[in-house]
């Protein structure tokens, strides 16, 4: 192992902090090293937002699924996948004019643009996640950002062509966090295919979450009535109520994105 090998191996996700504040200098080696992530075309589709107001914060711990620890955390970041920067400078560039005499269709950012824009902003969290580990922050990611868009946009001030998909928070850990133990990983062969992609036997499902039944189904978290770890996930993550809306706000930011008139 090397130092880094070693950061990355024993991160958890950090949900309780101590009140120290993470000072401005150590804020910002965790937003160079951010913005030094790789990204697509060299066109950074990407921008953080770090949310300072305590208000803010109070509004998104309800907000995004009622998770009071948002409120706590000494440093809040969304991120978020940005078109809306190149579009208004591609019209400040006279666009316009320059299809015309090119003979150029006029766009506006389509599917993959989208994509790429969240492998943007999804590499840049991921890098300050390890970077903050570095320097001893925990941290902790909150997909509920995605949840109520329209909340969001108006708390945020967020443009059409902006898509919150994620946000972290980050702190120094408690004692208690830091002892406590890191969560399962499904075993390589499950995840990790060489050359061409592997569908899943009932017998590998078996194998593949029996240490995970053993800790759901040995300490009375289990959802009632479930019988296993798939029928508990269904029901607990899948089918839940923040997961709806979870899909029913990523509807509306696409609808936003694709449908409203330019
Ligand atoms: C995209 C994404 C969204 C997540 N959203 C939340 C969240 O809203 N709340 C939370 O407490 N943890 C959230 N997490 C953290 C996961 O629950 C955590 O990574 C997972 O349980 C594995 O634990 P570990 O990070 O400690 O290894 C999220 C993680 C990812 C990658």
């Amino acid at each position: 192992m090397n130092q880094t090998l070693d950061i990355i191996a024993n991160r958890k996700s950090i949900r309780a902090y101590e009140k120290t504040k993470i000072d401005q200098k150590t804020k910002d080696k965790i937003i160079r090293a951010t913005l030094r992530s790789p990204t697509a075309g060299n066109m950074m589709l990407y921008s953080i937002i770090e949310v300072t107001k305590q208000k803010t914060k109070d509004k998104l711990a309800v907000t995004c699924d009622h998770q009071p620890f948002i409120a706590k955390a000494p440093l809040v970041l969304v991120f978020l996948a940005d078109y809306q920067r190149w579009v208004d400078y591609f019209l400040a560039s006279k666009i316009d004019e320059f299809c015309k005499l090119q003979n150029l269709a006029k766009k506006t950012p389509q599917q993959g643009d989208l994509f790429l824009a969240c492998c943007d902003a999804l590499i840049a969290a991921q890098t300050s996640v390890i970077a903050a580990q570095s320097l001893g922050i925990g941290s902790c990611y909150i997909g509920d950002i995605m949840e109520n868009y329209e909340t969001h946009k108006t708390l945020l001030d967020l443009p059409r062509y902006v898509f919150p998909i994620t946000m972290v928070c980050y702190g120094y850990p408690t004692k208690l966090q830091q002892k406590r133990e890191l969560t399962q990983r499904f075993d390589p062969e499950y995840v990790y295919f060489k050359d061409t992609y592997k569908k899943l036997s009932e017998k590998d499902f078996q194998a593949m979450f029996k240490k995970r039944h053993k800790q759901i189904f040995g300490s009375r978290q289990a959802i009632k009535g479930a019988k296993n770890v798939g029928q508990h996930m269904y029901q607990k993550k899948y089918t839940a109520d923040f997961t709806a809306e979870l899909n029913r706000s990523v509807n509306k930011i696409m609808t936003v994105w694709f449908n409203q008139q330019p």
